[in-house]
C-alpha cells in the first residue's frame, strides 16, 4: 500500500505574498498542482494533503480534485510537526509513505517511481531524493557514504562552514515505512536555528536510511522565493519548448516565446519572436504564428497566420489570415479562408468562409454568412444600454464604409 502525503501549510513567507506560496503559478498551474500531478501515476492509495496557513483557500483551489484528504496543522510548527498531523489518520496504515513538499514543482513522475521502486528492493527504513547543486545554499545537506547509507541531513542554517561545503542536497521528497516513521515522529524536538520540529531530524533516528541522486539537479528546485519562481518558470518554458521543437515546431527565437502546458502545436508551425500560448489552446499544421501574439484558450486549424494579435476564447478555422493589429475575443469564430485586418474586433460572432473586415471595425454579437465584404469602420452596434442584440448579415453582403448597423 501507498500514500503519499504533500505538505503545503507553509506560509512562504520569503515570497512576500499574499497568497500561501503553493498556489503560487507556473506555466499556468499552481505549484502544489503540479506536485500533485507528479505523484498521480503511482496510482497511491491514499493521497493526504496537510494544509494550514489560509488553509481554506488551499482546499478550495483544489475542491476539483477527486479523493484528496485534507489534513490541518495549526499553528505551523516546521514540517516534522506537520508529518505528526498524519499519525490520526494514518493510524493502522501499512505500507509506503511518500512525503513530498508542496513546494518543489518540477519532479518528472519517472523520478518517483524510480525512488519508490529503489526503497522496495533495498528494504530501507526510509530512502530519500538528492540531488549535486552547484549552489546549494538554504537547502538541507545530506551526510551519506559511498554505499548510499545516509547519516542525516543538517538543514543550511544549522550547518558549520564544513558542512556547508557538502553540496549533496536534500530535495524534500522521502519514501518511509511509515509504522518505522511512525514510531519516531514523537521524538522529534526543536533544538535547532529556527526552533521547529524538522521531518530531516527523522532520517538520523532511522535504519537504514538510503538515498536516490537525480541525474537533472533542476527537478529538486524548491521554490521560497520569487527568484526561484522565476528560475522555475524558466526550466519549465525551456521543457516546453524542445518537447515541441521536437515535435516538429520551428521557433526563431525561442527563448522570448512562452507556452502553457495545454497547448497542442501541430507540425510545421513556425513561431516567430514575441509569441505567448495560454491556457488550452490548439495550433494546428503550418500555422505561422507571429511575431507578437497572445493566443488563450484557443483553437487554430491548419494553415491559419496570425501576426501582432490578441486571440482569447476563439475558434480560427483553416487558411483564415488574422492581424497586424486585431483582437479575437470570447466566442469568435472565423469559418475558413476568412481574413481579419488591422484595427478589427471580434466578439461572440461567427463570420462565415471567406469573410473579409480588412480595416477598423468592431463585429460583435454578429452572425455574418459566407463572403461578406465588411467595409471600413463598420461598426455593429449591439448594445441599447440595457441589453444587448445580434446583427445577421447575409452572405455576399458588402458594407460600405463608416457604417454602423444598429441591432
Ligand atoms: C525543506 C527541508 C530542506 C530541503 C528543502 C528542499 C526541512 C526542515 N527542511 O526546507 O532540508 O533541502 O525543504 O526544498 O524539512 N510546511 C508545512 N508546515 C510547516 C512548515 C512547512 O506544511 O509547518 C510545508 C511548506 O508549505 C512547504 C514545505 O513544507 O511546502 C517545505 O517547507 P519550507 O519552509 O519551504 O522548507 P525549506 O526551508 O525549503
Ligand atoms: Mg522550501
Amino acid at each position: 500500500m501507498l500514500a503519499v502525503a504533500v505538505l503545503a501549510a507553509g506560509k512562504g513567507t520569503r515570497m512576500k505574498s499574499d497568497l500561501p506560496k503553493v498556489l503560487q503559478p507556473l506555466a499556468g498551474a499552481t505549484l502544489v498542482e503540479r506536485v500533485l500531478a507528479s505523484c498521480l501515476p503511482l496510482a497511491p492509495q491514499r493521497q493526504l494533503l496537510i494544509v494550514g496557513h489560509q488553509a481554506e483557500r488551499v482546499e478550495r483551489s483544489l475542491s476539483n480534485l477527486p479523493g484528496l484528504e485534507f489534513v490541518l496543522q495549526e499553528p505551523q510548527h516546521g514540517t516534522g510537526h506537520a508529518v505528526q498531523q498524519l499519525l490520526e489518520p494514518l493510524a493502522g496504515f501499512q505500507g509506503e509513505l511518500l512525503v513530498l513538499n508542496g513546494d518543489v514543482p518540477l519532479l518528472r513522475p519517472g523520478t518517483l517511481e524510480e525512488l519508490l521502486a529503489k526503497h522496495r528492493s533495498s528494504g530501507a527504513a526510509v530512502t530519500l531524493l538528492t540531488a549535486r547543486l552547484a549552489d546549494p545554499t538554504g537547502y538541507g545537506r545530506v551526510f551519506a557514504d559511498e554505499q548510499g547509507l545516509v547519516s542525516g541531513i543538517v538543514e543550511h542554517r544549522d550547518c558549520s562552514e564544513e558542512q556547508r561545503r557538502n553540496t549533496l542536497t536534500n530535495a524534500g521528497i522521502y519514501c518511509f515505512d511509515w509504522a518505522k516513521l511512525a514510531a519516531v515522529l514523537p521524538l522529534l524536538s526543536t533544538d535547532n536555528n529556527q526552533g521547529e520540529l524538522y521531518l530531516t531530524d527523522t532520517v538520523a533516528m532511522l535504519s537504514p536510511a538510503m538515498h536516490l541522486e537525480v541525474a537533472d539537479p533542476d527537478e529538486i528546485n524548491g521554490i521560497n522565493d520569487r527568484l526561484q519562481l522565476a528560475q522555475c518558470e524558466a526550466v519549465l518554458q525551456e521543457r516546453l519548448r524542445r518537447h515541441w521543437m521536437a515535435e516538429g515546431v520551428s521557433f526563431t527565437d525561442p527563448a522570448s516565446c512562452t507556452l502553457s502546458e495545454g497547448t497542442r502545436f501541430g507540425r510545421d508551425v513556425l513561431v516567430e519572436p514575441q509569441c505567448h500560448f495560454r491556457g488550452n489552446t490548439t495550433i494546428g499544421n503550418g500555422c505561422r504564428i507571429g511575431p507578437g501574439c497572445l493566443i488563450e484558450n484557443s483553437s487554430l486549424a491548419d494553415g491559419v497566420e496570425v501576426l501582432y494579435s490578441v486571440l482569447r476564447d476563439s475558434t480560427v478555422e483553416e487558411s483564415s489570415v488574422v492581424g497586424p493589429f486585431a483582437q479575437l475575443r470570447s466566442g469568435a469564430h472565423l469559418e475558413a479562408g476568412c481574413r481579419i485586418g488591422n484595427f478589427v474586433e471580434v466578439k461572440n460572432s461567427r463570420l462565415g468562409a471567406g469573410v473579409k473586415a480588412n480595416h477598423l471595425s468592431y463585429l460583435g454579437d454578429a452572425d455574418l454568412g459566407a463572403n461578406v465584404n465588411v467595409g471600413a469602420g463598420t461598426i455593429t452596434a449591439n448594445f441599447d444600454g440595457l441589453r444587448k442584440h445580434r446583427t445577421v448579415i447575409g452572405a455576399g453582403s458588402k458594407t460600405g464604409a463608416n457604417s454602423v448597423l444598429v441591432a
